[in-house]
């Protein structure tokens, strides 16, 4: 038998099939993959279920306003595929008809769908015969042909995907992809993988020459930079100043308190600029966000304020209660933030 004869069979009998967005619609197939980008399932499916129940067809979902999309995205981390999913829901409303594609070009076209995405709508929800080649299936195929090189290196990620289109099975293309998938996820995994159970360990050339350890070749080490910032929480009673980031960054349209980064002076500075007259001033103690490409030490400094300054009052910036903004659209590290106040307050 081969590959992926292999593979479907292993899939029948081991692999996952309750999975919330298993044979469900296109929308929710895309929904899905785009949350299981560098998120484990476990972590996607109750996001998946809110997500679903308050938007439950791509009209709904390019009906309502990108901060409710953040709220329900909020703990998931890169926010951009938030915003993209939002963005694409409208151009399929407006360009589609409310019909999400059913060409992989034009579903190519889509914000925040990459050739690996575009192909697993199209196999899991269309059964059209494409090549996926995410994280996991990168890591299988490495370790199953012998392939070396980091994925990140175009060359290697040009082999790695004539392998995939060339493994592929004649039919049951949407299980042989979730097999794959599982594969991945449950047997060939980064560390410790379970080789006894591979239906594909028989030829698999890392595992044959002992190079299990060693592929796939890991990322060039970089060392992730540290950087520093204070979070300024502005408290009048229950409520805290938080202001909504503009653009496309790491937070982009998320709600955080003001926050002064290494080299943009202290808090004094800030209170002084924006004529605030602090009350009473705690300092929480100190701890770390590690981003993808960078440790972040947050310094939160609780200042508690007798009466809202006007000049911060401004479009982009709100006073509200900590219990409401931990229903908002913040980021994990507010989040901390937000219910150590909470406990403070009782
Ligand atoms: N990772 C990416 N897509 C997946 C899927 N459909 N099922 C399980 N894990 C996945």
């Amino acid at each position: 038998m081969n590959f992926a004869s292999r593979l479907i069979r292993w899939q029948r009998q081991h692999g996952r099939h309750d999975l919330p967005w298993q044979g469900q619609d296109a929308y929710r197939v895309w929904l899905s993959e785009i949350m299981l980008q560098q998120t484990q399932v476990a972590t996607v499916i109750p996001y998946y279920q809110r997500f679903v129940a308050s938007f439950p067809t791509v009209a709904a979902l390019a009906a309502a306003t990108e901060d409710e999309v953040l709220a329900h995205w909020s703990g998931l981390g890169y926010y951009a595929r938030g915003r993209n999913l939002h963005k694409a829901a409208r151009i399929v409303v407006e360009k589609f008809d409310g019909e999400f594609p059913r060409q992989l070009d034009d579903i190519l076209e889509l914000p925040g769908i990459g050739r690996s995405t575009a192909a697993a709508i199209c196999a899991l929800a269309y059964h059209e015969r494409r090549a996926i080649l995410d994280g996991n299936v990168k890591r299988v195929l490495a370790r199953w042909c012998g392939i070396e090189g980091w994925a990140g290196n175009k060359k290697v990620e040009e082999q790695l995907w004539q392998q995939a289109e060339s493994l592929l099975p004649p039919r049951d293309i949407a299980i042989y992809t979730q097999a794959l998938m599982d594969i991945g996820a449950t047997v060939c995994t980064r560390g410790k993988p379970k080789c006894g159970e591979c239906p594909v360990n028989a030829d698999c050339v890392a595992l044959n020459s002992n190079r299990i350890a060693e592929l796939p070749t890991p990322r060039p080490k970089k060392s992730v930079p540290e950087r520093h910032a204070t979070f300024l929480l502005l408290m009048h009673n229950n409520d805290i100043l938080l202001e909504k980031r503009p653009g496309s960054g790491i937070w982009g349209g998320l709600w955080c308190p003001p926050q002064i980064d290494d080299g943009q002076g202290v808090a004094e500075d800030y209170l002084q600029r924006n004529g605030i007259e602090v009350s009473e001033r705690i300092d929480l103690p100190e701890f770390a966000h590690t981003f993808t490409h960078f440790k972040l030490h947050i310094t939160p400094v609780l200042l508690r304020v007798a009466r809202k300054p006007l000049r911060v009052q401004q479009a982009g910036s709100l006073w509200i209660d900590v219990e409401e903004a931990l229903r908002g659209a913040i980021p994990t590290p507010v989040r901390k933030v937000l219910k150590q106040l909470e406990r403070r307050l009782g």
